[in-house]
């Protein structure tokens, strides 16, 4: 257990490794069904009015940028008619649901809106 803690909090503090809990993703999936799916799609990839949230296009256009860029991204633009409907808690969530489909494995170690460190979280996918 002690191995296991000190390994997250140094994953997170200073290896910038990306880190979602499932059942984020899970809550995530149905604000995202709820917010967002009319524009990007039910399977991320399918919308008629919104761009990929999952794929090789996604994750090259925010290759090298930092989760907390795609976070206030998410935060200030969308929805783009309404973009404080959701916290930001629920954003990261959402945002957990995104990981997911794009290949990143859930840990134990939740995605906090409030992690300064997110920063220092550098896709490199
Ligand atoms: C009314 C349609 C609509 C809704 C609803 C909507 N979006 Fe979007 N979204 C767009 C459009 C259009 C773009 C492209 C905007 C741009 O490139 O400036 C976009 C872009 C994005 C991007 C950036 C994609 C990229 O490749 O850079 C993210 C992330 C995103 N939306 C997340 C969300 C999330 C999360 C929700 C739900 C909370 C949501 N969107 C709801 C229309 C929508």
């Amino acid at each position: 257990m002690l191995t296991f803690a000190a390994w997250s909090t140094a994953s997170l503090a200073e290896d910038g490794v990306l880190s979602y809990t499932a059942a984020q993703a899970e809550h995530g999936r149905a604000l995202y069904r709820q917010h967002c799916a009319s524009c990007h799609g039910n399977r991320l990839n399918d919308g008629q009015f919104g761009t990929p949230l999952k794929g090789s296009f996604f994750r090259s256009r925010w290759r090298g940028k930092t989760s907390a860029e795609l976070l206030a991204f998410a935060v200030t633009q969308m929805p783009p008619a309404q973009p404080k409907l959701l916290s930001e808690q629920d954003h990261a969530d959402v945002l957990a649901y995104l990981l997911q489909a794009n290949g990143i494995a859930p840990s134990e170690v939740v995605f906090s809106s409030e992690t300064l460190r997110l920063d220092s979280i550098v896709f490199s996918w």
